[in-house]
């Protein structure tokens, strides 16, 4: 497509005496947001998973290449699938030995290889990266920045979750390669984690070291 400069087609209007208030207003809502691992069976509609992802959609990305793609999954029996396999690697995982590290920083949140979410959530959403894009006569097409823009694609679908009151959890069993054939995914698409959605149970917790953030002046410099 040629290069075609058109007018800003939107802004957000804010007063400029109101910006700080505002992002303020904002980190206080992303404070609220936690990853959840007890999800009650409430359902969630297909309309409200379809909105959310449609907003990963308006993620930016290399050369606006949008190199992601989205599996939501309701289907019980196949969400069951998803869990058994999954577990199946964490198993290893776990009783391999050879992670004793990262074991060991996996310590203080919990985790273990029971995988109860992923049958629990109402939804799976399972997040794909197309590593390069495939021509219709086969051949490939280079796409840039792809960890960088599903990165971003990811960032935005997880701030949708939860501002429409849905909590999830980045799941990302290693490896994951299982995915491809359960979701029918081809080959040129990575899978890059499993995000359950659903709203967290009445008596869902999460582990306290998760709430141990940086503080600003660790984070950020300014020049
Ligand atoms: C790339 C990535 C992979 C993760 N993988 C897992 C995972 O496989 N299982 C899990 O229980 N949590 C996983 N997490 C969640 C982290 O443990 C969690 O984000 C962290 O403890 C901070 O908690 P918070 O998200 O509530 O702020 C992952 C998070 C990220 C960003």
């Amino acid at each position: 497509m040629p290069y075609v400069p058109i007018p800003l087609p939107s802004r957000v209007e804010i007063e400029k005496n109101e910006a700080l208030k505002v992002a303020h207003d904002y980190y206080t809502h992303m404070c609220k947001r936690h990853s959840v691992r007890n999800f009650s069976k409430e359902p969630v509609s297909t309309e409200v998973i379809e909105k959310i992802i449609e907003t990963a959609g308006r993620a930016p990305s290399g050369a606006n290449q949008q190199p992601w793609h989205f599996v939501a999954i309701k289907d019980q029996e196949k969400k069951a699938k998803i869990r058994s396999a999954a577990e199946k690697e964490e198993k290893a995982f776990y009783s391999s030995g050879g992670h004793d590290e990262w074991i060991s920083a996996l310590e203080s949140i919990g985790t273990d290889a029971s995988k109860p979410h992923l049958t629990d959530a109402p939804w799976l959403i399972v997040i794909f990266a197309e590593r390069y894009g495939l021509n219709k006569d086969g051949s490939r097409r280079k796409n840039y920045y792809v960890n960088e823009s599903v990165g971003i694609a990811t960032g935005f679908l997880i701030s949708a979750i939860h501002n429409a009151g849905l909590v999830c959890l980045t799941h990302t069993p290693n490896p994951m390669k299982f995915l491809n054939s359960m979701c029918l995914r081809p080959i040129n698409e990575k899978p890059i984690m499993i995000l359950p959605v659903g709203y967290a149970s009445a008596d869902a917790t999460i582990p306290a070291a998760s709430t141990n953030k940086k503080p600003l002046d660790e984070i950020m410099s300014v020049i």
